[in-house]
C-alpha cells in the first residue's frame, strides 16, 4: 500500500474520467478514501456524483480556489487538456502550498525527452518545473492511446469508416496502450507501491508493440472487413500540413514511424508484472466513443 488515500484528479475528460472509474472501484474496495474531480464547470457533473466523486468548481487563475480545492489531497492527478498544459503552473504550485505529497502532470503519451518543440516539449517542461518547486512527480509514458487513436479521421484514422491513411511505411515498432489500461495501471501503482518507488519516478506502460500495418492487418482478420489503405511519406504529409499552426498528423506519423516504442521491451510494466493489457485490436473493438 502507498499510504496515499485522497486523490484529486484535475480536468476529467477523455483519459481522466477513466482514471476517476478507476480510483472508483478502489474506494469501493476500500483501498481509497476520496475522489475529487476538479472541473471549471458546475455543469454536467451528475455522472460524476451518481459515481461517488466529488466535483469541486476551481478557477486556475485564483491560487486560494485551488488550494481549498486540494485541502486534505494526497496525490493530484492532471489529466487536463494538451492546449490548457500552462494551468499547471498554478494547480503545481496550489498543490505545493496545500501539502499535496504527489503530482502525476498530464503526460499520457510517447517519450518527452527528445522533443524541443511541440505539447511533448511543453510536456517535459511542466514536470521540470514540479522538480523545481519541489513538489515530487511521477510521470505515465503510455504511447498512444491504443482504443482511440485509429477513430481519429484528421490523424489519418478513420476506421469506423474504413479509410486510413498511413504516414510513412507503417512497418516500425510503437508501443500502445489503451486508456482503460493507462488508468488500470496509474490506479494500480499509486495505490499500491511505497512513497519511495512513486517519487519522481517515470512509470513506462506498454499494453502492446507492434506497428501500424499489423494493427490494420489484424484488425481486418478479426472483423473480416477490408480497410481503404493508403501510405503517404512523411515529407509529403509535412508538406501538406504547412501553414497549419500545428501539424498533428505529421507530429502524430512521425512518433510512430520513427521512434514510437516507450524504451527496452524489458523496461516496460514493470511495476506490475501482472498487468495483462488488451492487444491494440482488442482495445479498438472495445471503444466506445
Ligand atoms: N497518447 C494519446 O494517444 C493521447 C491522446 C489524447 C490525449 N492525450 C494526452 O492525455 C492528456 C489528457 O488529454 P484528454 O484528451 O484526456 O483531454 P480532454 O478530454 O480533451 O480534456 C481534459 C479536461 O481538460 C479540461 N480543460 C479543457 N480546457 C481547459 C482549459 N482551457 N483550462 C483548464 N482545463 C481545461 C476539461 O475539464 P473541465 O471542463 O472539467 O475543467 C477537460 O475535460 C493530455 O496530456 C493529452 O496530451 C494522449
Amino acid at each position: 500500500m502507498s499510504g496515499y488515500k485522497t486523490f484529486a484528479v484535475a480536468g476529467a475528460g477523455a483519459i481522466g474520467s477513466i482514471i476517476v472509474d478507476e480510483l472508483l472501484k478502489e474506494k469501493a474496495a476500500g483501498k481509497v478514501d476520496k475522489v475529487v474531480v476538479l472541473t471549471r464547470s458546475a455543469a454536467g457533473n451528475d455522472a460524476l456524483l451518481a459515481q461517488g466523486a466529488e466535483p469541486i468548481v476551481v478557477d486556475y487563475d485564483s491560487p486560494p480556489s485551488l488550494q481549498s480545492a486540494l485541502h486534505g489531497i494526497d496525490v493530484v492527478i492532471s489529466t487536463v487538456i494538451t492546449t490548457a498544459l500552462n494551468v499547471q503552473e498554478p494547480l503545481g504550485d496550489a498543490a505545493k502550498a496545500a501539502g499535496v505529497k504527489l503530482f502525476v502532470p498530464s503526460e499520457f503519451g510517447g517519450d518527452t525527452r527528445q522533443h524541443t518543440e511541440g505539447p511533448y516539449a511543453l510536456k517535459a517542461i511542466q514536470r521540470r518545473r514540479l522538480g523545481q518547486i519541489g513538489l515530487p512527480w511521477a510521470a505515465f509514458v503510455t504511447g498512444p492511446f491504443a482504443d482511440a487513436i485509429f477513430y481519429v479521421p484528421h490523424l489519418g484514422f478513420d476506421i469506423a469508416n474504413g479509410k486510413i491513411e498511413v504516414g510513412g511505411t507503417g512497418d516500425s515498432l510503437a508501443s500502445f496502450t489503451s486508456r482503460r489500461d493507462i488508468a488500470r495501471y496509474v490506479v494500480h501503482v499509486l495505490t499500491s507501491l511505497p512513497a519511495s518507488k512513486l517519487h519522481n519516478h517515470e512509470f513506462r506502460v506498454e499494453g502492446e508493440r507492434t506497428t501500424v500495418n499489423r494493427v490494420l492487418a489484424g484488425y481486418e482478420a478479426r472483423t473480416g472487413k477490408k480497410l481503404d489503405i493508403t501510405h503517404i511519406p512523411l515529407d509529403a504529409l509535412k508538406e501538406r500540413g504547412k501553414g497549419l499552426p500545428f501539424n498533428i498528423q505529421y507530429f502524430i506519423a512521425s512518433i510512430l514511424e520513427l521512434g514510437g516504442t516507450n524504451g527496452p521491451e524489458d523496461e516496460m510494466n514493470v511495476e506490475w508484472p501482472d498487468f495483462k493489457p488488451q492487444t491494440v485490436v482488442e482495445a479498438i473493438l472495445s471503444y466506445k466513443p
